[in-house]
């Protein structure tokens, strides 16, 4: 059964929702007072208790990623909340953005006093102009009733929150890219060590968490850090809470959906997106935005050796609970949980070609696997879809991203190269098909 939830989406369809008087009249900024009376170090350990996984892309445990900021340290500490949200098929953050703006407030002035930051620089990718708008309306309105600013709540600390404006690169999502960007420098990826929490924005300690992770916050406090993990079908798996997803693609109704962490892909798909567009049969799901492997529908689920899977060994990975850990231990990942659907009216070798188009333009050039194996696989896929390319070269696909994989300064090559290892192995057939025949006798095209 699906576990629908209204956390972070209660006041989504409210008639001016976004408005202070509306997240207030449904009891908005009483975690923040609450909070703001407690000890650091009891806000952090509810945190952890929650097993609230980041909702940026990599599923870190949101509570220990806080705990890593040093607490003994005369340096000023930021808070950077991640809304660049480049990832195609993902728009979870900016409908948070849009309709439920006091609630990233709400959560970042708790998760600044628990990290002991004193300023919060929310880093939104500039086309999002309604988002910032009500963003920075939000800000003032918390600002006017004394929530933001020298005495939260008159509280003895200072807390200024500002909104800044990325300008539009993919990379500029990658959390070291966005403290170059936001101290004006290039948007190009640090190396690691150091990590934020040592040295960050200004060099100075620094937490970067995703939107969403940061405006469920006020729930976590308000239910309890255990309360709120039990709400998760993936408890046992430290996979807490609600979150949203989202889905795109040949789906009837494409939207976001809050739910108990844990929902398949099935329920996704089927009871929620009303089924695949046109009644075709599914094809293949990617799960979480576009730099997660893709699944086929007809997958199975193979899993040895840890008995928390036995209940989903051998069925189809439709009916796999949607979780960081699940997923990773399929091979696959969850990404930022937005699912790309594709009919079986889609080919495959279109739809990675077109993806390939986007990593290309994307990657900042700063590392030579990357800048160079992202433009060769462009090249042999337009080759491949000029039905011009040889076997060879369809394997050479699969020799560059694999190269690419590990061998660069940030998760970009990664997120690039999984997509093409993945494509080209599960759709093997299709691929063949453009090299024998130059694509003829494919019946499909991009769109259903
Ligand atoms: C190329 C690339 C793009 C990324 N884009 C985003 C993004 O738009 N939003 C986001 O929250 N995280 C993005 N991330 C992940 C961030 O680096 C970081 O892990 C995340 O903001 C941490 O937040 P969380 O722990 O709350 O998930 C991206 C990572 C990479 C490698």
């Amino acid at each position: 059964m699906i576990n629908r939830t209204s956390y972070l989406t209660r006041s989504f369809d409210v008639p001016e929702g976004y408005l202070l008087a509306a997240y207030e009249r449904s009891g908005g900024y009483r975690s923040a007072q609450r909070a703001l009376g407690m000890p650091r170090e009891i806000i952090v350990d509810q945190v952890k208790k929650a097993h609230l996984r980041g909702r940026g892309g990599a599923g870190f445990d949101c509570g220990v990623k806080w705990s890593f900021m040093p607490k003994d340290d005369a340096r000023p500490h930021y808070l950077v909340v991640n809304a660049d949200e480049g990832e195609p098929g993902t728009f979870k953050d900016r409908a948070i953005m849009e309709k439920n703006p006091h609630a990233v407030i709400e959560g970042a002035l708790i998760a600044a006093h628990a990290m002991g930051a004193h300023t919060v620089y929310i880093y939104v990718r500039d086309e999002l102009h309604m988002a910032k708008a009500r963003l920075e309306a939000a800000i003032a309105e918390a600002r006017a009733l004394g929530y933001v600013g020298e005495r939260p709540f008159g509280r003895p600390w200072a807390i200024q929150v500002f909104v800044h404006s990325g300008a539009g690169a993919y990379i500029c999502g990658e959390e070291t890219a966005l403290l170059n960007s936001l101290e004006g420098r290039r948007g190009e990826p640090r190396l690691k060590p150091p990590f934020p929490a040592q040295c960050g924005a200004f060099g100075d300690p620094t937490t970067v968490n995703n939107l969403e992770t940061i405006a469920i916050i006020p729930t976590v406090i308000e239910l309890g850090g255990d309360a709120f993990s039990r709400l998760s079908a993936l408890h046992d798996f430290n996979d807490g809470g609600v979150r949203l997803f989202g889905v795109s693609g040949h789906v009837q109704r494409p939207g976001l959906y809050e739910c108990a962490v844990g929902l398949t892909l099935r329920e996704l798909i089927y009871d929620l997106g009303g089924g695949v567009l046109g009644d075709r049969k599914l094809l293949a799901v990617i799960p979480g935005g576009s730099s997660c492997p893709v699944l086929r529908a007809d997958e199975m689920v193979h899993v040895l050796g840890d008995p928390r899977f036995a209940p989903y060994d051998g069925k189809s990975v439709l009916d796999l609970p949607l979780g960081v850990d699940t997923l990773r231990t399929i091979g696959g990942m969850l990404g930022t949980c937005c699912a790309i659907v594709l009919s079986d009216a889609a080919d495959p070798v279109l739809a990675l070609a077109t993806l390939m188009h986007f990593y290309r333009h994307e990657s900042c050039g700063q590392c030579t696997p990357c800048r160079e194996g992202c433009g060769w696989i462009e090249r042999i896929l337009d080759k491949l879809v000029a039905g011009r390319a040889s076997m060879e070269e369809l394997d050479r696909l699969t020799e560059i991203a694999s190269d690419i994989t590990g061998n660069t300064i940030c998760a970009f090559g990664d997120g690039a190269a999984q997509p093409v290892l993945s494509f080209v192995r599960k759709f093997r057939r299709e691929f063949e098909d453009y090299v024998l025949t130059g694509g003829r006798s494919q019946t499909r095209t991009l769109v259903a």
